[in-house]
């Protein structure tokens, strides 16, 4: 199947796109040594066990086991097939496939892949009507009042869609595409009658796109305030989940990775706005809640996110809301305020995006002073039992700051404010802390004592004949005289059968002039336990420099354990013979012989 596209065009485009900056499109890659961390994108983690290494272009992560290179890895994270990862990669750095004539396999339904072309056709014809059409004027003219620019209108694909009851289904009908797939794709609604009506009919569409770029649903707000609802999304599907997707994240990833932080909205247009604004690391929710799927996604990207809604109270209560779940999934919170209870893209019209930049964003506040300001309308700090209450609740939400210098400016400001020595409230403060710590300390426990989540690289200490061939398999793979010489010298005379297999693949790998490359090696090697095999091998840490005598012990270490064995074995059909020949006394010896090569092998290992 993967030989179909030519050996050369795989290898030219796998070479165009280094895994780092692939990876780095999922996940927050930090570098660490000769390696680059970062949290898992397969299995959900707190702390990074997901490694990936530049010079040998493969991961590994070392918390749920799986591990690739660039082509797998896009497999796995996208369930592309082998064709449409290589795509992805060629499009992305700019080359492109030669059409082999191979059947395009696809990981997408039928249906999936005709609402995705339907969705593809109706945002360029709405996106056309809009800007160059009479159909669309009426669009056009609303989002200019908004303040839109046209740059702005094309960077989002703005769109209307005519008030007309089937304009929309005569054009896809046009295309080939059927009735019953356009229902389903939410873009034409079927009436009583069985005949169909366009369901954007009269609206501005924003089309909403999938971290790929693809528009999976439109958003379509009405043009006047009186009409209902302001907007209407389509319906949910296979390719449009509303809590698991965030508006504008793809044009976004790029800015989030530069600034590693991500400004959250809550409304399509304060992220166009914004975007106008050049503030570009931004998306929203999709009008609901932000859910925990959408949380941890953000934590995979950044450490810091600005949270961004609207002004009024229903604003704050979402903020805070969201902050926990962020707070949970082990993000660093900010909150940006937003005067007059206006929400993010009134603010930009109203003062501009000097002010937008540097009096919301710039300006925004860290958690903890979202949090006293916050619970403050719940106490009546009149009252002296009100008073106390509040300042233990700081207090106990002060003891999870990590930073000392930001704790004991809020302890600073409570002293302050409510008139209580600073040492009163740090003994106090030391209790939480004291605490806190107990509970962590259980829970660390826990983590242990659960096996299912204990990280697997605790393994148990392997025999020295193990350690031997792994090592050895480890320079082989980065470095083809190294192979050579254990080629001549061991041949296949490994212990462990799979090490034996790995070894003829690579020495044959060699002998294809193929100079030393895991990710291609692993590409080649088809049996999933093998490549799994050789990635732990080739992602275990070795010094660049290697002896002749290291290698030659490694070999002696591996020779010693096949002759003992070699003579366990004989010495045992030696002692099966003597028992036949009813001679017991041989039979001892030999089997005294045994023990001796045994305890001689546990020993060295
Ligand atoms: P504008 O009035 O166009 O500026 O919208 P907004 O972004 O200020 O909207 P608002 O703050 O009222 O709502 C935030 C988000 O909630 C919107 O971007 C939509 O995603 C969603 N939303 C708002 N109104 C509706 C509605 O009537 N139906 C649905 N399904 N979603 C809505
Ligand atoms: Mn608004």
């Amino acid at each position: 199947m993967t030989n179909r596209i030519p050996e050369t065009v795989i290898e030219e485009i796998r070479q165009a796109n280094d895994i780092v900056d692939v990876i780095g499109d999922y996940v927050q890659l930090k570098k660490q040594g000769r390696n680059f961390v970062g949290l898992c994108p397969f299995h959900g983690e707190k702390t990074p066990s997901f490694s990936v290494t530049q010079e040998k272009q493969i991961f590994r992560c070392f918390g749920c086991g799986k591990g690739g290179n660039v082509v797998s890895f896009l497999m796995e994270m996208e369930s592309y097939s082998f064709y449409e990862a290589l795509q992805h990669l060629a499009e992305r750095s700019g080359k492109e496939l030669p059409d082999t004539g191979v059947k395009k396999e696809s990981s997408l339904s039928q249906e999936s892949q005709s609402i995705l072309s339907a969705y593809e056709w109706v945002t360029k014809l709405y996106h056309h009507l809009l800007r160059y059409a009479k159909d669309g004027k009426e669009g056009y003219q609303y989002l200019q009042d908004r303040g839109l620019e046209e740059d702005t209108i094309d960077a989002f694909h703005l769109g209307f869609a005519p008030n007309a009851k089937d304009f929309t289904a005569e054009f896809l009908e046009k295309k080939g595409f059927h009735r019953q797939i356009l229902v389903k794709a939410g873009l034409v609604s079927l009436l009583n009658d069985n005949s169909v009506s366009d369901r954007f009919r009269g609206r501005v569409i924003f089309p909403i796109r999938n971290h790929l770029g693809k528009t999976v649903a439109f958003g379509g707000r009405a043009l006047g305030e009186d009409q209902e609802p302001k907007y209407l999304n389509s319906p949910e599907s296979d390719l449009f989940q509303k809590g698991k997707l965030l508006f504008n994240f793809d044009l976004a990833r790029k800015y989030i990775r530069k600034e590693g932080q991500v400004i959250l909205f809550e409304g399509y247009m304060d992220v166009i706005s914004a975007f106008q604004a050049e503030v570009r690391n931004v998306v929203a929710t999709m009008g609901t809640a932000l859910t925990e799927y959408q949380a941890k996604l953000l934590k995979r990207y950044v450490d810091t996110v600005i949270i961004c809604y609207d002004g009024d109270n229903a604003g704050v209560e979402a903020t805070s809301k969201a902050a926990d779940l962020l707070r949970t999934v082990g993000c660093d919170v900010k909150v940006a305020r937003i005067k007059d209870g206006l929400d993010p893209d009134s603010f930009i019209q109203t003062y501009g995006k000097e002010a937008f930049q540097n009096e919301v964003i710039k300006a925004s506040e860290t958690f903890i002073a979202f949090y006293m300001r916050y619970h403050r309308k719940a106490y009546n700090l009149n009252l002296e039992g009100d008073r106390i209450k509040y300042i233990e609740k700081m207090l106990e939400q002060l003891a999870m700051i990590d930073s000392p210098v930001e704790r004991e400016y809020y302890v600073k400001e409570l002293s302050k404010e409510f008139d209580i020595s600073m040492d009163t409230l740090i003994g106090e403060l030391e209790n939480y802390q004291n605490r806190n710590k107990k509970q962590q300390d259980k829970s660390e426990k826990n983590r242990y004592t659960n096996s299912s989540s204990a990280p697997v690289r605790n393994k148990k200490l392997l025999p020295a004949f193990q350690n031997a061939e792994k090592k050895l398999i480890s320079y082989m793979l980065q470095d083809a005289t190294i192979a050579e010489k254990v080629r001549e010298e061991l041949g296949a005379a490994f212990n462990v059968d799979e090490h034996k297999i790995i070894a003829t693949h690579l020495y044959a790998f060699y002998e294809d002039g193929h100079s030393a490359d895991v990710s291609l090696f692993i590409e080649r090697l088809t049996d999933q336990k093998l490549n799994q095999i050789v990635i732990e091998i080739a992602m275990t840490p070795v010094i660049d420099d290697i002896s002749d005598k290291e290698i030659n012990d490694y070999i002696k270490v591996i020779r010693a354990q096949a002759n003992d064995v070699t003579d366990i074995q004989s010495l045992k059909s030696q002692q099966r013979m003597a028992e036949r020949q009813n001679d017991p006394i041989k039979a001892a010896q030999i089997a005294k012989q045994i023990i001796e090569i045994q305890k001689q092998l546990k020993n060295t290992n």
